[in-house]
């Protein structure tokens, strides 16, 4: 790849997560085409279908769900030539896998998620070799948001559960506590948007464990509305349901790379 030119990727797979990764910034920095599960690839710089096209890619992102990528994985093998990077997304699908399917050591497993769209993606990345972290795919992958380097691959499911996962998991909370407050105040037809700025308030004050920790403890007097309420959530053993979504999210990840053994039986 030339020092002036764009690189050249393709996303292989362009659904929830593929579209999400696309901005401004990386439209500035690379070429992207994308391939759906019609074989047909477009050039998403220039929003057209491409009819001609040689697999010069210098990074191919692997953006289709697992199950696929272990029942089709060898058919990808002819979009890389020797120079090509792999950019795996998938959850769970380990890089021994992806090398094998491949016939490719040039491999990164990286996690990021939708909210790459607002440069707000904590993007974790885990390789064998480190020298394929080169700066060119920094640049695009900074495109996302943050990088974290992980040296253990297991992390890369402790990032699918809590980074990959956990956004939905808030989201649901989030509305949930929206919900119910609109339910207590019937009458009153409260905003919703002053009771999410509630929780944005909340955390741009605390910004570790130990203050949220006080910060309850400020509020909560004794005998008081909060304790009250406090009280009561404590009961229910929050902290265990939170922690089972994350270990079954986790756990989960870890299962779907053995699933390709009973595919193929
Ligand atoms: N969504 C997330 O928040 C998130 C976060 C982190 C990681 N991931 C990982 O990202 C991957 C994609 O997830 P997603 O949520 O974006 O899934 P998705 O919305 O279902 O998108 C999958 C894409 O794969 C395409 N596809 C299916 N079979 C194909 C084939 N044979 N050849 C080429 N493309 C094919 C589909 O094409 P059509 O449009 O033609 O059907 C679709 O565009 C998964 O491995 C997941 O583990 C997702």
């Amino acid at each position: 790849m030339s020092a002036t030119l764009k690189p050249k990727v393709l996303f292989i797979g362009y659904g929830h997560l593929a579209k999400s990764l696309i901005s401004k910034k990386l439209l500035k920095l690379a070429n992207i085409h994308a391939l759906n599960s019609k074989n047909v690839i477009k050039n998403i710089n220039l929003k057209k279908k491409i009819s001609n096209f040689n697999y010069d890619y210098d990074y191919i992102f692997l953006l289709i769900r697992p199950n696929i990528f272990l029942t089709f994985g060898n058919q990808f093998k002819k979009y890389l030539s020797k120079e090509t990077l792999v950019i795996s997304c998938m959850a769970g699908v380990k890089l021994s896998t992806i090398e094998k399917t491949l016939k490719s050591k040039k491999i990164l497993r990286i996690m990021p998620n939708v909210m790459a769209s607002d440069n707000k993606s904590q993007t974790h990345i885990y390789t064998k070799n480190k020298n394929l972290f080169d700066s060119k795919l920094k640049n695009i992958l900074s495109t996302f948001g943050t990088i974290i380097n992980v040296r253990d691959e297991d992390r890369i499911n402790f990032a699918t559960s809590v980074f990959g996962s956990g956004p939905a998991f808030i989201a649901y909370l989030v509305n949930v506590f929206v919900k119910a407050s609109k339910k207590l105040a019937k009458p009153y037809n409260i905003n919703e948007k002053e009771v999410i700025g509630l929780f944005k308030n909340v955390i741009d004050i605390n910004k570790s464990s130990k203050m949220l920790d006080v910060f309850v403890n400020s509020i909560s007097s004794k005998k008081g509305t909060t304790q009250a309420g406090v009280n009561y959530i404590k009961s229910q053993n929050i902290e265990k349901i939170i922690y089972t979504a994350f270990k079954r999210a986790y756990e989960r990840a870890k299962e779907i790379d053995s699933e390709k053994k009973n595919t193929k039986s």
